[in-house]
């Protein structure tokens, strides 16, 4: 028996309470409404002040769970959760993440884990040819986007100045990106104490994507001017309307100039794994980093960001640091991935990935996000039926953005409407100085009613 944990008994029987409510969660969250009826201070005005001095019984945190916690959920793996990109965590990531927690590893060395270390090479190098990246790409699992774009750019920035290391942030880096790109562009360099004056906004198209005509101007002007050019963020499916950047051509402006060329396909990476969509990457394979989340679209539970680099010399030249209780043999074959980011602790996230892969297969996850970006383009058709309604940018993977052809009020009331009727969360975003309402498609559960539920709901809204 483990001394000072949970008894034997007590943990079969409370896990296998837990699971069957995972299962009917799960399976019959569709008739729960999306957004919970709570305001603000509700959960916190339901639980104590400060934390128990005598540990209690398993019961009542299970019921305190279900009763002041559940309730107050907006339901992020529910099939008609629309906002932001819609997510989902499936049941093999879920069983992953539960064993992930029992093992407990931490990947920070090899020799921290070999297990660990050599699964996530393993998924990593299956993604790398699902996205048909060169195997030149070295790849790594970390939390987010916004971490792996910021790793990015502090890599591009070292090579472009490799006095950075010794003397920290340069004021004459630039860094470029659309004007359309997320903003953990411009966060990642603030974080690198760059400063927003040294990030430049492309100007972007009709249908949203960079300019590289512009970027190539911009670049010139920047030289002109004494400063020094370092690093490009291209994005494959931006977070507003999912605009697909020109990523070869930027490629080719990249390796003219010399540039590091950074994609960011956080969402739209997961449709790249299509062959009918792999064009999106084209330009890709020659790029220095890119980053996709497993977590948005390819149904791995949050977090799960998957981030490839070609130059991970570049890498090590920004973060590695070995104190002397970290220093290990020196072995071609064992990547220690603390040399490789901001992070030494590095849970156990290339498990929940594996499952994933192994449990779907390609066919499996293609199958799945092919209906849809299918569903979201007959979303597209039945609005451009209603003359009340109009596309506000056009329809690349699988969300869609629309407007109500009257004024912004009108449009958020109809978000508001249909977040409170609980029959779908939506979101909204501002595109060329005008309030849209987003519909995004992404959840493994959902089904064509739920998107007509939604386009349903959206019309009584008005
Ligand atoms: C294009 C794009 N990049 C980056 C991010 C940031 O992702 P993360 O939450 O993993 O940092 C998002 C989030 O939606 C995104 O849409």
């Amino acid at each position: 028996m483990r001394p000072n944990d949970m008894p034997p008994e007590e943990f079969r029987r409370f896990s296998t309470q837990v699971i069957d409510w995972v299962e009917d969660y799960l399976d019959e969250m569709s008739d729960l409404p999306v957004f919970p009826q709570v305001k603000p201070g509700d959960v916190v005005d339901a639980l104590p002040d400060a934390a128990p001095v005598h540990g209690e019984p398993m019961e009542d945190i299970l019921d305190d769970f279900k009763e002041i916690i559940v309730p107050a959920l907006n339901h992020w793996n529910h099939p008609r959760f629309n906002a932001y990109f819609s997510v989902s965590a499936s049941k093999p990531g879920i069983l992953a993440e539960i064993l992930a927690s029992a093992i407990n590893t931490n990947g920070m060395l090899w020799k921290s884990c070999p297990g660990h270390v050599e699964l996530e090479q393993v998924v990593m190098s299956w993604l790398r040819q699902w996205l048909g990246l060169p195997e030149a790409f070295f790849g790594e699992i970390l939390d987010t986007a916004s971490t792996s774009t910021l790793q990015a750019i502090a890599a591009a920035r070292v090579s472009a100045a490799p006095e950075t290391r010794l003397k920290g942030a340069p004021r004459d880096l630039i860094v470029y990106t659309s004007e359309q790109a997320h903003s953990s562009v411009e966060k990642g360099a603030m974080s690198l104490g760059m400063g927003l004056e040294q990030v430049r906004k492309i100007a972007a198209d009709a249908a949203f994507r960079m300019i590289p005509a512009k970027l190539a101007k911009a670049i010139q002007h920047d030289r002109a001017a004494g400063l020094r050019p370092c690093c490009i963020v291209s994005t494959v499916g931006t977070t507003a309307v999912t605009a697909i950047d020109p990523v070869a051509e930027i490629q080719a402006i990249a390796e003219s100039e010399g540039l590091w060329h950074h994609v960011d396909a956080a969402y739209g990476g997961a449709a790249a794994i299509l062959p009918e969509m792999r064009w999106m990457l084209q330009g890709a394979e020659r790029a220095d980093s890119l980053v996709f989340n497993p977590h948005k679209w390819l149904f791995t539970p949050i977090d799960c960001s998957a981030f490839f680099c070609r130059r991970p010399g570049a890498l090590r030249e920004a973060f590695s640091l070995v104190p002397p209780y970290l220093r290990t043999e020196k072995d071609s074959r064992a990547v220690n991935y603390m040399d490789y980011g901001i992070a030494l602790g590095r849970r156990f996230r290339a498990l929940k990935l594996w499952f994933v892969m192994r449990y779907f297969g390609r066919e499996g996850v293609s199958t799945i996000i092919r209906r849809h970006n299918l569903w979201a383009r007959q979303l597209a058709g039945l609005i451009s039926e209603d003359s009340r309604f109009e596309l506000s940018a056009p329809v690349t993977l699988s969300l869609v953005c629309l407007r109500y052809k009257g004024t912004d009020e009108d449009n958020q009331r109809i978000v508001d409407r249909v977040n409170e009727s609980g029959t779908a969360f939506l979101g909204g975003s501002v595109i060329n100085g005008r309030y849209i309402l987003r519909i995004a498609i992404g959840n493994i559960a959902t089904t064509h009613d739920d998107v007509l539920r939604v386009w349903d709901a959206v019309r009584k809204a008005v």
